[in-house]
């Protein structure tokens, strides 16, 4: 069915619906071109009849199984700039543009805050839900509104940047993943901004191009060449990025893990009194790297990219994670969680 502003598909494949090109089908897909539409859309009778679930590019899902529910995706478009300051520009993006779309536009209108962000998959509306991060940056940095609807109230809000409640890979859209439709998001990105190269890789690949006085195009072009050699691209090889969250500790947990294990990589984290450690690392010393068993694996290049070579299903990849989580409990006593959401499953 064809309306202004909407589409609706029955019985729709969502096999282009994840990066993880796990075939599953969806009871139907409402695809919203004009987010005004969306409360209209929201009311057609087949709609409330059922569930709802929305997806961006699903780079960040695994599919159990089909979904007897109706799939929402924004196909909005639109990057605007809403207002320029002596030192800093305001620019909205509709929830259905492409993120890395978004970083390279605002380099080439000069902006910078991004860079460190390039080439992560998946929409401007998905960025809030679970705080993407790469290279030591955050998007809650730089989020100044997200516009939503509130499944709840029954209608529009505004939310701040408090209101988000960002922390590592998580949000106030990820603790209640039923409640809110973001349609599009409001950065406040500097004018005047220091790069930030302290992450490992990153001013090693300046250096191997030649680059002496980076600016934010070269940070960005570093942080692409990086990502591009250790993670698998989607296209090629199903995959939904890190497949588990690095796993926050106390200091007292990690002095008594590095006792044995000297060598496990240990990050800040938000709090002073905890610590985030290497779940790839810890993967890679139980063995699982590059494994593969049907066409489920780990990935050659990365131990926390979990990778479907071909038909694995849902189950099969869910099946893996948990043998993974289970032999890094045993050698390590440290649970490491799913960082996609499961859908049709529990962890
Ligand atoms: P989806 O996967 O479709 O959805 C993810 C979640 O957001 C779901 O819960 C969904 O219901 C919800 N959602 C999506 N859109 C909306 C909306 N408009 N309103 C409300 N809820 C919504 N992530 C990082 O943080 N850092 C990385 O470096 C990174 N690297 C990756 C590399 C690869 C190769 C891959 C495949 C993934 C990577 N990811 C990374 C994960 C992924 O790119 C991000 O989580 C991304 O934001 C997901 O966007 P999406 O549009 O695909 O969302
Ligand atoms: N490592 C291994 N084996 C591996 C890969 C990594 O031992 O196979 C160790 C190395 O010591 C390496 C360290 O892990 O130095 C960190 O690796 P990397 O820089 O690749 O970062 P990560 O902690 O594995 C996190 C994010 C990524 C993000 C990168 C870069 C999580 C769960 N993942 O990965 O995000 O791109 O940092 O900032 O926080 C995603 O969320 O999907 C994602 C890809």
């Amino acid at each position: 069915m064809v309306a202004t502003g909407w589409t609706m598909t029955e019985n729709a494949s969502l096999l282009g619906l994840n990066t993880f090109h796990v075939q599953a089908h969806a009871a139907r897909l409402l695809e919203i071109q004009d987010s005004a539409q969306l409360p209209d859309a929201l009311a057609l009778p087949e709609v409330t009849a059922g569930e709802l679930l929305v997806l961006g590019s699903g780079s960040n899902v695994l599919l159990a199984g089909d979904v007897d529910a109706t799939v929402l995706v924004f196909a909005n478009q639109g990057i605007e700039i809403l207002e320029h300051r002596a030192d800093h520009t305001i620019v909205r993006a509709a929830a259905g543009v492409n993120w890395h779309k978004l970083v390279l536009w605002s380099l080439q209108h000069g902006l910078s805050g991004l860079e460190n962000l390039a080439l992560i998959p998946g929409t401007c509306g998905a960025s809030p839900i679970q705080n993407i991060g790469a290279y030591g940056v955050q998007v809650g940095e730089f989020i100044q509104t997200v516009e939503a609807w509130d499944r709840e109230a029954n209608d529009w809000v505004r939310l701040d940047n408090e209101q988000c409640a960002f922390g590592y890979r998580d949000s106030v859209f990820k603790q209640q993943p039923e409640r809110y439709l973001i349609t599009a998001i409001e950065l406040r990105l500097p004018l005047l901004h220091e790069l930030r190269m302290d992450y490992a890789g990153i001013a090693e690949e300046l250096q191997s191009q030649g680059v002496e006085l980076p600016s934010a195009v070269d940070v960005a072009n570093a942080v692409i060449a990086i990502r591009s050699r250790k993670l698998p691209d989607p296209n090629a090889l199903g995959n939904a990025g890190s497949f588990f969250k690095n796993p926050i500790l106390t200091v007292d947990q990690v002095e008594v893990l590095q006792q044995t294990f000297p060598d496990l990589p240990v990050y800040p984290a938000e709090r002073e009194d905890q610590r985030k450690v290497s779940a790839a690392w810890m993967i890679e010393h139980c063995g699982w790297k590059g494994f593969r068993e049907g066409d489920a694996g780990v990935a050659e290049s990365h131990a926390l990219v979990l990778v479907n070579h071909g038909t694995a299903t849902g189950a099969e990849l869910l099946a893996l994670a948990r043998r993974i989580s289970a032999s890094v409990l045993e050698t390590f006593s440290v649970a490491i969680e799913p960082e996609p959401r499961l859908i049709g499953a529990q962890w």
